[in-house]
Order: structure tokens, then sequence, then C-alpha cells
């Protein structure tokens, strides 16, 4: 049987962080080995918001370098703007997607409200507005079965099962499969030093955990997490809650347990409980940390075999893109 196909993207924006790893990308690396998966460094989404041309430049490679020391394989790797094919379908998609839609999408408001509360210089561009259409192109042109991502990702995984079935029903064909969310077994994993924060790249370094930040970094973050008072209370706090979360993620079952019954019983130290989480988190990077430089010994090398997956990808992206410009009677 032919093998379910899997699409995801991620954007060149910020560090590779746990909270992103565990929320995507541990998962994308184990998917290789069931599915007919591809990922996309989503660049072209990345100039929705104000950017650095040099910058952006640098962001997406030095995620291509990340994303592969993570273990995902250079023939399932492509970066989007290497496959224009996206942006035609998006408009034709475009054109078959209401304005009522688009303006109900929450990641649409709250990126406009971080623009507005910035300059006056900046604005919200278009681009912005469409994000959502490029995403289901992104998507469907591989007609993808399943897509990996967080639950934030739900309100735009709608969207684009809905305009599958628009264009459907306008070409009369079912052509487009409409995908289905997957979603990992980490939930979202707060910022250590506000747990009441989801961890993210955009609210500063203190505020992530870098995959790739030196040894020495990662244990003083966590040396330094919020936990509680220390005072007994009926719930665990955020701080702490999150702290067992990570420990979980990096699958230290038998240390989570035997720290969690302390816990229970009021003798957890939480310099020793921290020390665990830290010891954890280096034991998973190390690794990683060694691939990368392997990788990052030759660049060209690098640069060169993405160049040919982002082709070799180009090639199915093309076929999708002649079969959709002949339904819609384009060209
Ligand atoms: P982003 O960081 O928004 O570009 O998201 C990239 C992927 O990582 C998405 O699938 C997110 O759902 C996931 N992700 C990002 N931050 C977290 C977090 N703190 N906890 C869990 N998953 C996350
Ligand atoms: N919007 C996604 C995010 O913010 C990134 C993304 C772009 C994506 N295109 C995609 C995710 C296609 C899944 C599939 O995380």
């Amino acid at each position: 049987m032919e093998k379910k196909r899997i699409l995801s993207g991620i954007q060149p924006t910020g560090n590779l962080h746990i909270g992103r790893y565990f929320g995507a990308v541990e998962n994308w690396v184990k998917l290789q080995e069931t599915y007919n998966s591809i990922y996309c460094v989503v660049d072209y989404h990345a100039i929705t918001m104000p950017y650095n041309p040099v910058k952006l430049k640098e962001n997406v490679w030095e995620l291509i370098y990340n994303l592969l020391a993570c273990g995902i394989k250079y023939e399932n790797l492509f970066i989007q703007s290497k496959v224009p094919e996206h942006t035609e379908l998006g408009w034709i998609l475009g054109c078959m997607c209401s304005y009522g839609e688009l303006s109900r999408m929450t990641q649409f408001k709250d990126k406009s409200e971080q623009i507005k509360d910035k300059s006056k210089d900046v604005f919200i561009s278009s681009g912005l507005f469409t994000y959502p259409v490029l995403q289901a192109a992104d998507i469907l042109i591989y007609k993808a079965d399943f897509v990996p991502v967080g639950k934030d990702q739900d309100q735009h995984l709608e969207l684009t099962r809905n305009i599958a079935q628009k264009f459907n029903s306008s070409v009369g064909k079912e052509y487009f499969i409409a995908p289905e969310a997957m979603y990992t077994e980490t939930p979202k994993i707060m910022s250590t030093a506000d747990p009441a924060k989801k961890m993210s790249a955009s609210m500063g370094d203190k505020h992530n955990i870098n995959i790739f930040a030196p040894v020495d970094q990662i244990r003083k973050q966590i040396r330094s997490a919020v936990t509680d008072t220390g005072e007994k209370t009926e719930t665990m706090s955020p701080g702490v809650e999150n702290l067992f979360m990570i420990l979980k993620a990096c699958n230290k079952n038998e240390n989570y347990n035997s720290l969690l019954n302390e816990y229970r019983d009021g003798t957890l130290q939480y310099g020793k409980f921290k020390d665990a989480v830290a010891d954890a988190i280096i034991e998973l990077v190390e690794p990683i940390q060694k691939n990368k430089s392997e990788i990052i010994q030759d660049t060209k090398e690098v640069k060169n075999k993405i160049k040919q997956s982002s082709a070799a990808i180009r090639e199915r992206a093309s076929q999708t893109l002649n079969e959709v410009r002949a339904l819609t009677g384009l060209g």
C-alpha cells in the first residue's frame, strides 16, 4: 500500500527552542519512518511581517542546519520559495476563499495587534491577511493526508479543508483531499521565566530554551526557572508543572515518577529537581549539537543538497499545478 502523505511547515524566525522541538520537530523526525513526509521552511510566510532580507536568508539556512541536526532527512526538507508554484496555487485558492472567512482568523488578529503596538512606520500587509491561503496551498499542492502541527494551527487547518471543498465543488470533481491535523503528545511548553506564557521565540531569549544554546546557559536558565513559594498548596504551580512536563518530554520516566512522589510527600528539593531537568535537557541536546557541528563543516554541500531536494519536490508541486490550471480554465 502506498504510504500516507504528510506535509508541515515552520517559520524561519527565532530560536529552535524546546517548545518547538517537543511540540513539533521531534514528532516530524519520527513520522519520517512511517509516512511519506516532507517539511518546508516557510520563507514566503516569514515576509508577511516586517523583516530584514539579509537576516531572513541567514535564518532560513540556520533553520535548515538545525532541522537536519535534529534528524530531518535531506530529501524530506525544502525551502518554500524554491517552489514558487505554492504562490500560484495560493492565488487561485484565494479567489475561492471569502474575505469574511479570512477576517475570522485569530492568528491574523493577534499578529496585527503586535504590529500596531510597534511603530507608526510599519503596516499590516495584505500578505498577513492572506497568509492562511498560502498555507492551504502548501498543504494541498502535495495532497497531504496529515499535517503535524500544534493546536494553535487548528483554525488554519479547518480553513484549508473548507478551501479544498470549495475548490472541489467549483470544478465539479473530488480533486483535493481534505487534510487532517496530527497533534503531538506534548501539549504547550511554557516559558520557564514566566510560566503563564507559552515558550516562544518572539518573547526574547530569556523566555525560551534554545536547543543549540551552550549547555551552561541551559543549566543556568533551568536553575533560575520560576517554581513556587515552597508552601504546600492544593494544586501544583504552573512553573513546577512545566518543569515536570519537560522532564517527561525528555523521556525521563523513572526520574519523573520518583521526583513526583517526592513532590507529593512534600520532600522535593527544588535545587535537585532543577538539576535533574537540566541534566535531561542537556543529555537530549548534546548529540543534536554534535550533529550540527558536523553538518556546518560543509555548508556548501548542505545548500546543494537542499537545492536538489527542493527541485525534486517542486516536480510534484508542478504536476498538481498543471492539473489545477486545466481544471480552473487557466492557461
Ligand atoms: P512556531 O514556533 O509558532 O513557528 O511553531 C512551530 C511549531 O512548533 C508549531 O507546530 C507549534 O504548534 C509548535 N510549538 C511552538 N511553540 C511551542 C510550545 N511552547 N509548546 C509546544 N509546541 C510549540
Ligand atoms: N502557520 C504555521 C505556523 O505558524 C507555519 C506553516 C506554514 C505551516 N505553512 C504550513 C504549517 C503548512 C503546516 C503546514 O506554525
